[in-house]
């Protein structure tokens, strides 16, 4: 089994989630790289991909790296994000992922919230757009934490049993 963590972080947390999985998963071969880094999509049997979640959706160069990833790969996706776990915000960045992979196989996906800095925060408040999402990732401080960790080497776990099986 060929794994490969791959992930884009701005602020930091999904780049600690991506390490979490990394460490949580035992395969025969596995690599993490950032995606600028990724130079080859081919020849793994299980992606992982991992994003912060913007404007409730992915970072285009989430997008870019999707769209270069060939019909049929085995994919897991994972994101933080400021808003609610299982929220409506959340969830439509996932959907989008969805959309952007239609030929694939998607195990799965594992969201957890991630801090915000305050001052994007305060600076997003006035933004009609960004308002909802704003608010609620006021309580998102002290995320990802040792728990969420831990939840996602669970989850990567499980995915990388199912790559097994398909
Ligand atoms: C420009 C920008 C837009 C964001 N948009 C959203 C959003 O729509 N919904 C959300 O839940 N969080 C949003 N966030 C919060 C990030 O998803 C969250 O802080 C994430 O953990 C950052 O991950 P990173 O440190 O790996 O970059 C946004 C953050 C930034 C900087």
């Amino acid at each position: 089994m060929k794994a490969l963590v791959a992930y884009y972080s701005e602020t930091g947390n999904t780049e600690k989630l991506a390490r979490a999985i990394y460490e949580g998963i035992e395969a025969a071969k596995k690599e993490i790289l950032p995606i600028n880094g990724v130079k080859n999509v081919e020849g793994y049997d299980i992606i992982f991909c991992g994003f912060p979640i913007q404007s409730h959706s992915l970072p285009v160069k989430v997008e870019v790296f999707l769209k270069s990833i060939p019909a049929g790969q085995k994919l897991a996706f994972f994101a933080t994000h400021g808003s609610y776990r299982g929220g409506e915000f959340a969830i439509q960045a996932f959907h989008y992922a969805l959309s952007l992979t239609p030929k694939h196989t998607v195990l799965g996906s594992f969201g957890c919230r991630g801090r915000v800095i305050k001052s994007r925060i305060d600076a997003l408040m006035d933004q009609a757009e960004h308002r909802a999402w704003a608010i609620e990732a006021q309580s998102a401080n002290g995320h990802p934490n040792e728990a969420d960790f831990e939840e996602a080497k669970v989850w990567a776990r499980a995915m990388l049993a199912k790559a097994y099986r398909h």
